[in-house]
């Protein structure tokens, strides 16, 4: 079980260190990257201009514009929820940037009462995101929500 708290008590020092967007959540995506167990990818997409463009992640090379309604990302941000995905081959037009992703999981990121990003995280493993994970991924996101500078 990862524990939550503790991922957010990082986040808070790391904020305090530099609250920039950029370089918060850079260290966020390795964070995440580096304490959740069976992930072959962990970062962000941020609206400009209507679509959802690439930002900080670890993992590999990535697609770099997903526009609203697309895929897992753009549905987070269109729904403003959530999106548990136990098996990605089953979510209509999911988008393959790593064929070894099997799971997913995207938690849209508020800012003045719009969402203006999302939290994507994937996994090579079928169901590897429970309850608990949605749970402590949106508390993660709330907390970042309110530390990170967005300009
Ligand atoms: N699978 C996502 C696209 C982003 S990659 O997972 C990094 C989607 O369907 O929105």
């Amino acid at each position: 079980m990862t524990d939550y708290k503790n991922l957010r008590a990082q986040l808070r020092a790391l904020a305090e260190a530099e609250p920039w967007y950029v370089s918060l959540l850079s260290n966020a995506s390795a964070l995440l990257m580096e304490a959740l167990p069976d992930l072959n990818w962990a970062g962000f997409y941020l609206l400009r201009e209507d679509s959802l463009v690439l930002g900080p992640f670890q993992g590999r090379v990535a697609c770099v514009r997903i526009a609203p309604g697309r895929g897992v990302c753009g549905t987070a941000l269109v729904e403003d929820k959530t999106q548990l995905v136990p098996d990605v081959h089953a979510f209509p037009g999911h988008i393959a940037c790593d064929a070894a992703s099997a799971s997913e999981i995207v938690v849209p990121i508020r800012s003045g009462g719009r969402v203006i990003a999302v939290l994507d995280l994937d996994s090579p493993t079928q169901g590897r995101f429970t309850e608990a994970d949605r749970e402590g991924l949106e508390a993660f996101v709330r907390e970042l929500e309110t530390l990170a500078a967005f300009d």
